[in-house]
């Protein structure tokens, strides 16, 4: 059986004194939540965060990583530096990171080597825009993905990873895919994962993520391929990220 697993996406929100009342907040209401909760901070925050959340099962994320230990990368963070403040998880290959900041599945798939190896859990997201599902690429392209971002880790790896199915065309935009789209998609990258690595992908915890929320979290949670989420808009409010954790519609 896979633990579920919901994380918030905080993206380039809340200063340290904020995100401190957010997780404040957070710890009371997810304190006998089912699944694992993650929430995946700014780094300005890591250390005002790690210190609320210690002792708690509210565990440390970050958005990204690079995938050299050290060097000449103006702006960029280290496996190291994440794990010097407590972080276990790192989200990889973030729509926003690929249609803003030039991320590939290449870089992804070193970003995903160099955290693996490091001992932290990426999230890796995957994901079609809008004219891709129309024009009935969804499947290939998750697929390929998937493939790629995971390649050169070994089955026993692959188990540990966590994948996130973000369609992009319901990202931030109040647009969710419907329960079966969901699960039919996940289901499509769960195959892919089997076709490379065999029965690892039964262990692949894969969340759906994009506009996820109190209200439609329970339908999607009821899907037998959805394994949890990534929580964007609605982790940054702990009443409603602690809605999300409980499967609560
Ligand atoms: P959203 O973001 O929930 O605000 O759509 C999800 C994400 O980008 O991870």
């Amino acid at each position: 059986m896979r633990k579920p697993i919901i994380a918030g996406n905080w993206k380039m929100n809340k200063t340290p004194a904020e995100a401190r009342a957010l997780v404040e907040a957070l710890v009371p209401l997810a304190a006998d939540a089912q699944c694992d909760v993650v929430v995946c901070t700014p780094a300005v925050d890591f250390a005002a965060v790690s210190e609320v959340i210690r002792g708690t099962n509210i565990k440390l994320g970050a958005q990204n990583m690079h995938w050299k230990e050290s060097g000449a990368y103006t702006g960029e963070l280290s496996a190291d530096m994440l794990k010097a403040y407590g972080v276990e998880y790192v989200i990889l290959g973030h729509s926003e990171r690929r249609q803003y900041f030039g991320e590939t599945d290449t870089t992804v798939n070193l970003r995903v080597l160099a955290a693996v190896k490091a001992g932290l859990t990426p999230i890796i997201c995957v994901g079609e825009k809008k004219e891709e599902r129309e024009a009935g690429y969804t499947d290939a392209l998750v697929s390929y993905q998937t493939k790629i971002a995971l390649s050169g880790l070994t089955a026993d790896e692959v188990r540990h990873v966590v994948i996130a199915y973000e369609p992009v065309w319901a990202i931030g935009t109040g647009l969710t895919a419907t329960d079966e789209q969901a699960n039919e998609t996940i289901g499509v990258i769960r195959e892919a994962v089997r076709s490379v690595y065999g029965d690892a992908a039964d262990d692949v915890r894969i969340q759906y993520g994009g506009s996820m929320n109190p209200k439609n979290c329970k339908g999607l949670m009821a899907q037998p391929e959805i394994d949890g989420g990534l929580i964007g808009g609605a982790s940054l409010k702990a009443e409603d990220f602690s809605k999300v954790v409980h499967f609560d519609a």
